[in-house]
C-alpha cells in the first residue's frame, strides 16, 4: 500500500512517526474516515469541513488546504487502485521531542498528517445491510466533547468488545436514560413516517452521513424529529438504523433481546440507504 505522511507518498513500511507524537502519548489528534465507491469519494466536502472544525476546537492547525487534501485523497485512490473502501486521515499535534501535558509551541512543532486507504470490496453491498444489526445498550462512559472527532477511541473499542462478547454486532450508548449514539455511528428509530434521532450537541459526533440522510428524508416522504430518545422507545419502534461513512444506512433489527418491528431490515431504512447511495454517487 502507498500511504501519505507529512507531504510524502511512501510504501506503508517506510512511513514512520516519532514515539513522542502526541497522538501516541496523549491521544492528541483528530481523524476522518471517507468512503470510496467506484473510485469516487463520498461526501468529501463534509468530512473536510468537520476536520477543520475538530482542529479549531482543539487549537490545532491544518497543515494542508482543503484543495490539497482532496488531491491527496485522489492520489491515494489512484496509487492504490482503490475501487471500494475507505480513506483514513489523521492529524496530530505533532512530536515535540518529549512528554509534556502542556501543548507544544505550534511555531516549532509541526502537526503530523497521515492518510492511508483500506480496501473493502463489497462495501456498498454488505451482508450486514441485508441481515440487519443486533445492538446491545451500554452506558456511555466517554468524555464530554464527542462532537470533536478525536483518536481517543478506547471506550468505543471496549463497547464493540462488549457487543462481541454478547454475540451482538455493535452497541448503542446511553447517558441519563437516553441513547447518545452507536460506538462509531449515529442512532435512529422510525415510527410511522417519522425518523427520530438525537439533536446535535457536545454529546454526539455530528455525522456527515447523518446530515445527508436527514436532508434526503423528504425524498423518502419522511419527517425528521430531532430529540433525545430512550432504548425502550427504539425497541418499540417500527424500524431502527444507524448511519456512518462506512455503514452508510444500515438497519438495526434487534436491540438487547428485543426484535425491532418484525426483526428484519425495515423497508424505510432500506429506502433511505438506497437514496443515500444514489444521491452520493
Ligand atoms: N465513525 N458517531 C461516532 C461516535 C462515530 O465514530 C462516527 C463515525 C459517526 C458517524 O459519522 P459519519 O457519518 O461522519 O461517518 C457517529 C467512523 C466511520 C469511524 O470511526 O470509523
Amino acid at each position: 500500500r502507498t500511504v501519505y505522511l507529512n507531504g510524502e507518498y511512501l510504501p506503508e513500511h517506510e512511513a514512520k512517526v516519532s514515539i513522542f507524537d502526541r497522538a501516541f502519548l496523549m491521544a492528541d489528534g483528530v481523524y476522518e474516515v471517507t468512503s470510496v465507491l467506484g473510485g469516487k469519494l463520498i461526501d468529501f466536502p463534509g468530512h473536510a469541513a468537520r476536520l477543520d472544525r475538530s482542529l479549531t476546537e482543539l487549537g490545532m492547525r491544518n497543515p494542508v488546504s482543503t484543495d490539497e487534501l482532496l488531491e491527496i485523497h485522489r492520489e491515494l485512490v489512484r496509487a492504490n487502485d482503490l475501487d471500494e473502501g475507505l480513506i483514513y486521515l489523521q492529524i496530530t499535534r505533532g512530536a515535540p521531542g518529549d512528554r509534556d501535558f502542556v501543548f507544544p509551541d505550534p511555531e516549532t512543532t509541526e502537526p503530523t498528517i497521515v492518510l492511508f486507504t483500506q480496501s473493502k470490496p463489497g462495501l456498498a453491498d454488505s451482508p450486514s445491510a441485508k441481515k440487519g444489526l443486533h445492538v446491545i445498550s451500554i452506558a456511555d462512559e466517554r468524555w464530554g466533547r464527542r462532537d470533536i472527532k478525536t483518536v481517543q477511541l478506547l471506550y468505543p473499542s471496549m463497547g464493540k468488545m462488549m457487543a462481541k462478547k454478547a454475540g451482538a454486532d455493535d452497541a448503542w450508548m446511553v447517558q441519563d436514560g437516553f441513547v447518545t449514539e452507536g460506538t462509531s455511528n449515529n442512532a435512529y428509530f422510525i415510527k410511522g413516517n417519522r425518523i427520530v434521532t438525537r439533536p446535535r450537541s457536545y454529546d454526539i459526533l455530528h455525522g456527515i452521513t447523518r446530515a445527508a440522510v436527514l436532508r434526503f428524508a423528504a425524498e423518502a416522504q419522511m419527517e425528521v424529529e430531532e430529540r433525545p430518545f430512550t432504548v425502550d422507545e427504539a425497541k418499540q419502534a417500527d424500524e431502527a438504523f444507524i448511519t456512518s461513512a462506512s455503514a452508510f444506512v444500515t438497519p438495526v433489527v434487534r436491540i438487547d433481546d428485543t426484535p425491532v418491528g418484525d426483526g428484519t431490515p425495515g423497508p424505510k431504512a432500506l429506502r433511505l440507504r438506497e437514496i443515500y447511495l444514489e444521491e452520493s454517487l
